[in-house]
């Protein structure tokens, strides 16, 4: 039987940090879910035969479903789900689209749950799930609100699980990272450049992902700073917060 890995967003900046991760691993084929045909090719040849290209746009219920289907053929032994696709965008909350709105819950939340209803059944002791929080998660966040509420979903989610799975031997880890340096940051917003403080590379965050899944952790906090804002949050006033976040970001909406 294949034991293989499930990434989405696997073409993104996260992404591919996994994907040269999940190489080291002992497992036949990583499963590597985007809409960009042209850059899932530029994955197959850059990581060669164990990438398994999956053109899935995970906002639509019915190619989402092909993902079960495939689970449904081959039965294989997933290892590593990893729900890292998301969608963020930093604006006034009345500035959003229904559409925007719709898409966002779908890929924040709907969608990473679906994917865990449908492999679960293909797990096995010592599998591990990870599903990609934020640490915007801590407390409420004006301006990415959207973003920051599916996060908390994710996360409350991801840990209800892990306990629920702990009699299989499966573990599920909900990971929060701060600012990360990839494509879904505009680094410039109404002309004016972006400060992220904080920001760490991909790399970082992954390692310490998985390292954290393997010791069935529920939560996985990368960096001294994320740790530093995942204690204020639990200390301070979150209005206090989230005043100092929203008179931080206000200059660039
Ligand atoms: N960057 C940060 O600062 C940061 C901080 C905390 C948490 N995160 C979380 O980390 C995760 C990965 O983000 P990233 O920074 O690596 O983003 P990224 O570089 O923009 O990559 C996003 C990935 O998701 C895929 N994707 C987007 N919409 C999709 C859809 N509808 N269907 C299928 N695939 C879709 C993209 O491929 P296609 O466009 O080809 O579909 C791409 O592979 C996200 O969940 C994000 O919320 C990021």
């Amino acid at each position: 039987m294949d034991k293989i890995a499930i990434l989405t967003g696997a073409t993104g900046g996260l992404g591919q940090a996994f994907i040269k991760e999940l190489l080291k691993e002992d497992i036949n084929q990583i499963w590597a879910i985007a809409r960009n045909k042209n850059k899932l090719d530029e994955l197959c040849n850059k990581y060669g035969d164990k990438i398994f290209p999956i053109q899935c746009d995970l906002c639509e219920k019915s190619e989402i479903k092909a993902i079960a289907d495939l689970l449904e053929e081959n039965k294989p032994d997933v290892k590593f789900l990893i729900n890292n696709a998301g969608m963020a965008k930093m604006a006034k909350t009345v500035d959003f689209t229904e559409d925007e709105i719709s898409k966002t819950i779908e890929i924040n939340c709907k969608t990473p749950t679906l994917i865990c209803q449908y492999a679960i059944p293909y797990m096995s002791k010592g599998s591990r799930i990870l599903n990609i929080s934020s640490a915007s998660s801590f407390q409420p966040n004006p301006y990415i609100a959207l973003y920051s509420a599916t996060k908390v979903y994710l996360r409350s989610y991801s840990r209800s699980l892990n306990y629920e799975l702990k009699d299989k031997g499966i573990a599920c880890t909900a990971v929060c990272p701060g600012w990360i340096d990839t494509e879904m940051l505009k680094k410039e917003h109404n002309g004016k450049a972006v400060k992220f403080p904080g920001m760490v590379s991909s790399e970082k965050v992954v390692k310490k992902a998985l390292k954290d899944a393997k010791k069935g952790k529920d939560m996985s906090v990368c960096s001294l700073f994320v740790k530093y804002e995942h204690i204020c949050s639990k200390i301070l006033p979150q209005k206090w917060i989230m005043n100092i976040w929203g008179n931080g970001i206000k200059k660039y909406i």
